[in-house]
């Protein structure tokens, strides 16, 4: 999150508005048109429902505003606008005070199907639906303030219960029922497609071995865990995360999967 991006976001005006040009919300409506199609039996219900009540534009990009208005009203979220890239300690903070940071801008057409910086898509329409969740809000909220007190080791090992649950997070141990809930799986389309394809490897979510699971942001990937239910969040939550993340430093990581070795 510290390193130079190719993007910048960009800035509201002094009515607090942002304005994109017409190529960018081209972009917008073909990522949502897309996924649209991809979402039903892949996505889960709990993100279905949330998608539904923010009911997305498809012909622009939403306002922060708009989308505020939902997530105050669900769970006492809102969203934060922020640059490309932000400090790890800003990125705690504003979840740790129920903000979920969002950069303003949005991908090129070039990077259609995954970029590594987060822009907007990612950010509302991947991350927003399940922020109207009592379950994934609390994890989030918690995982902030965990980050907030947490050292730069203990943040990296955190890293990867965020990226096995919030980016790349399955539900559903019955591969039939198996449903997506990761931000970084549902705002890319050929992730959609691959993550129930039964190509990658499906681990039972348990937090010792995520926590001790190596990753890579720029391939696709190889491992996913997945939790029992959502609500398992909650439960998370409520756990000695640290405690775990203490064990996890000192068993030290796994060998990585061979589709990450370079
Ligand atoms: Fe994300």
């Amino acid at each position: 999150m510290t390193t130079a991006c190719a993007y910048t976001a960009r800035e509201a005006d002094s009515d607090g508005f942002i304005h994109y040009p017409p190529e960018e919300h081209q972009v917008w409506h073909d990522l949502i048109v897309r996924q649209q199609r991809n979402l039903p039996g892949r996505a889960c219900h709990e993100y279905l429902e949330g998608l539904a009540k923010l009911a997305l534009p498809h012909d622009h990009i939403p306002q922060l505003a708009d989308i505020d208005a939902v997530l105050l009203d669900n769970t006492g979220w809102r969203t934060a606008p922020v640059p490309a890239l932000i400090p790890f300690g800003r990125f705690f903070k504003l979840l740790a005070n129920k903000a979920f940071p969002v950069a303003t801008f949005i991908r090129r057409h070039e990077d259609f199907d995954y970029i590594q910086e987060p822009d907007i898509f990612h950010e509302i329409a991947g991350h927003c639906p399940l922020l109207t969740h009592p379950a994934f809000a609390e994890f989030n909220e918690i995982y902030g303030k965990l980050g907030l007190d947490a050292d730069k080791t203990e943040r990296v090992f955190l890293a990867r219960l965020y990226w096995f649950t919030i980016e790349f997070g399955l539900v559903g141990l019955n591969p039939q029922e198996r449903r997506i809930y990761g931000g970084g799986i549902l705002s890319s389309p050929s992730e959609t497609e691959y993550a129930l394809s039964g190509k990658p490897e499906y681990r039972a979510f348990n937090i010792a071995d995520v926590l001790r699971t190596p990753y890579r942001i720029d391939r696709i990937q190889p491992i996913y865990y997945v939790l029992d239910k959502l609500d398992t969040l909650f439960e998370i939550a409520q756990s000695d995360i640290m405690g775990e993340v203490h064990k996890a430093m000192s068993k030290g990581l796994f060998e990585p999967h061979p589709s990450l070795a370079d």
